[in-house]
């Protein structure tokens, strides 16, 4: 399905019955919602779920390549208006996070729940910044397929490495087939977005925390420094699983997060 959303083409797909309790995933960079594959069944089961590609990823169009994380929470807020969703629960991992954490910021009343996974609320430091100015030169320099060849490198256990379990392909080929325009320019979004810290006191709503033991681009630490942060929230740490939990563990990851939102929902 797609949705034109401030003039762009904004794709998505759903599953379960339009009235049931919304859950909207937001996934990370740069994957596409196909990376929520192993959720949206079991999800759909007992909840409108709706994953979308953010803009230069996946299906939806790439726009003019340049990119904020306050243009992602527009789209964001765009596509629940396009759906006539008051409120839903958010569920963004890493990037997503990232937008996760600013629409709950901006607009609150649109949230009743919140899952947040592999991701963090602090903004890049210096050394951060450097690290994505390096590897928006690698992207022109190299191209898409090479980008993904490191980025895989890093998201997944040396277990799942080690037994090229199919998902690494997968997600190889997302990476490898996304735009180097779209690459860049969200490398300078997560550059420039802004420490969330500070808000993570006032969120009201319930908050799960799902985090990869191996994580080592949001590791689990940072996760326990938001859950210290957020008056109602849990956390579990997903075993034998990296930056991407819902993907390389995903019946853990899928019983957490469904017996938050059975328990959380009703209360
Ligand atoms: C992601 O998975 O969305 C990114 O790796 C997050 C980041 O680089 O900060």
């Amino acid at each position: 399905m797609q949705a034109k959303i401030h003039g762009i083409k904004i794709h998505f797909v759903s599953t379960g019955a339009p009235t049931a309790t919304p859950v909207v995933l937001v996934h990370g960079f740069p994957f596409s919602h196909a990376m929520w594959e192993p959720q949206l069944g079991p999800l759909g089961r007992q909840h409108w779920t709706i994953a979308y590609d953010l803009r230069g990823h996946g299906s939806s169009a790439i726009g003019d390549g340049q990119y904020t994380i306050e243009g992602h929470v527009d789209d964001l807020i765009g596509l629940l208006d396009h759906l006539e969703i008051d409120r839903s629960v958010i569920v963004g991992l890493s990037m997503g996070g990232y937008v996760t954490l600013r629409a709950l910021e901006r607009q609150p009343e649109r949230f009743r729940a919140v899952v947040l996974c592999d991701t963090r609320s602090e903004a890049d430091d210096d050394e951060g910044r450097l690290k994505r100015a390096g590897a928006i030169a690698d992207v022109k320099r190299e191209g898409a397929a090479a980008f993904a060849e490191s980025f895989v490198s890093k998201v997944f256990t040396a277990e799942t490495l080690k037994r090229a379990l199919p998902v690494v392909e997968t997600i190889r080929g997302i990476i490898a087939s996304t735009d180097p325009l779209s690459l860049a320019g969200n490398l300078l979004a997560m550059a420039a977005r802004t420490d969330t810290t500070a808000s993570l006191s006032s969120v009201e709503v319930p908050a799960l925390i799902l985090v990869g033991e191996h994580d080592s681009i949001t590791p689990p630490t940072l996760s326990r420094a938001m859950a210290a942060r957020i008056p109602d929230a849990e956390l579990h740490v997903v075993p034998a699983a990296g930056h991407l939990s819902n993907l390389e563990n995903p019946e853990f990851f899928n019983a957490k997060l469904l017996d938050f939102l059975g328990r959380r929902l009703r209360s």
